[in-house]
């Protein structure tokens, strides 16, 4: 049974990536906690198929295409969910791609940008964007969906690895700015979870990640949705700028 937040109620959210995986289940989350949502992706056609079920399903709703990396594609997201919906009070920023999946002498400059562009910059923007509607009304919630591959790093994925450390560095440094103002920054690490995006990276890859998960399975998107919901609410009411592992065990690291 999914847990129930009464705080989540009417509240205004963007999940950005909510078409598919971590970000559809968040979306689904939030939507039967009675969020009005925006579900932000790439993948428009996919993102307007999951909102209209959302809305038969008796949810605010809406969907929006873009690419996260860019800047003015991201200031319309938000002007956009603003005339529909009012300021933007949590963000989840689940958009993101593997990038290269190959030994970093091999990774072009471009597959490299490419990923730094999509998950870093791209979370990057659309927090920047976010707070400006959060600290007009003192009151916010921003989730960053980082990586067990930021804190420990994985090999052959040298360019995920990195733009995942430093959204966790990103979030770290946004939570301290705005501690005074009602806004909350977390991310969360999560090791392998049962998404289209592992269907990206080689069997041998996804044997080492599974391979060092104590739980000895992979993660589900409804488990990490739970944890982001959360988060999302107002019962996360003494935590900021903290990296939520969500990773069957896996961390073996001590920061
Ligand atoms: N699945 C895992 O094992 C895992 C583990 C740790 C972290 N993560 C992170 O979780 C997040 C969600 O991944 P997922 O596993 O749900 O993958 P997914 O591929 O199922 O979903 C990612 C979504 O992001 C969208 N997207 C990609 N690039 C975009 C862009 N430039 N602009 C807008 N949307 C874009 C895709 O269209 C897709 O719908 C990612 O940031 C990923 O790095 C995933």
């Amino acid at each position: 049974m999914p847990t129930t937040y009464q705080s989540l109620r009417n509240k205004v959210a963007i999940v950005t990536g909510a078409a598919s995986g971590i970000g559809l289940a968040t979306a689904k989350l939030l939507a039967a906690n009675g969020a009005r949502l925006v579900l932000a992706d790439y993948e428009s056609g996919a993102a307007e198929e999951q909102s209209r079920q959302l809305v038969d399903r008796g949810s605010q709703s809406l969907a929006y295409g873009l690419d996260v990396s860019h800047a003015e594609e991201v200031a319309s997201l938000f002007d956009f969910t603003r005339e529909h919906f009012g300021p933007v009070q949590i963000l989840v920023n689940s958009a993101g791609i593997a990038g290269p999946n190959m030994p970093a002498v091999k990774i072009s400059y471009e597959e490299w940008q490419r990923t730094l562009d999509v998950n870093l910059t791209g979370t990057f923007l659309c927090s920047q964007a976010a707070l400006q509607h959060m600290l007009e009304i003192q009151y916010g919630r921003i989730v960053n969906v980082a990586s067990i591959a930021g804190k420990e790093g994985n090999p052959n994925l040298a360019a995920y690895s990195a733009s995942k450390g430093a959204v966790i560095a990103l979030t770290k440094a946004l939570a301290k700015e705005v501690a005074q103002s009602g806004i909350y920054v977390n991310c969360i690490a999560p090791a392998v979870i049962d998404t289209p995006m592992n269907k990206k990276v080689t069997p041998q890859m996804l044997e080492y990640m599974v391979g060092r998960i104590p739980l000895g399975r992979v993660g589900q998107p409804e488990e990490v949705a739970e944890l982001i919901a959360w988060i999302s609410s107002d019962a996360c009411s003494f935590t900021t700028g903290f990296c939520f592992d969500i990773s069957g065990g896996r961390a073996t690291y001590y920061h």
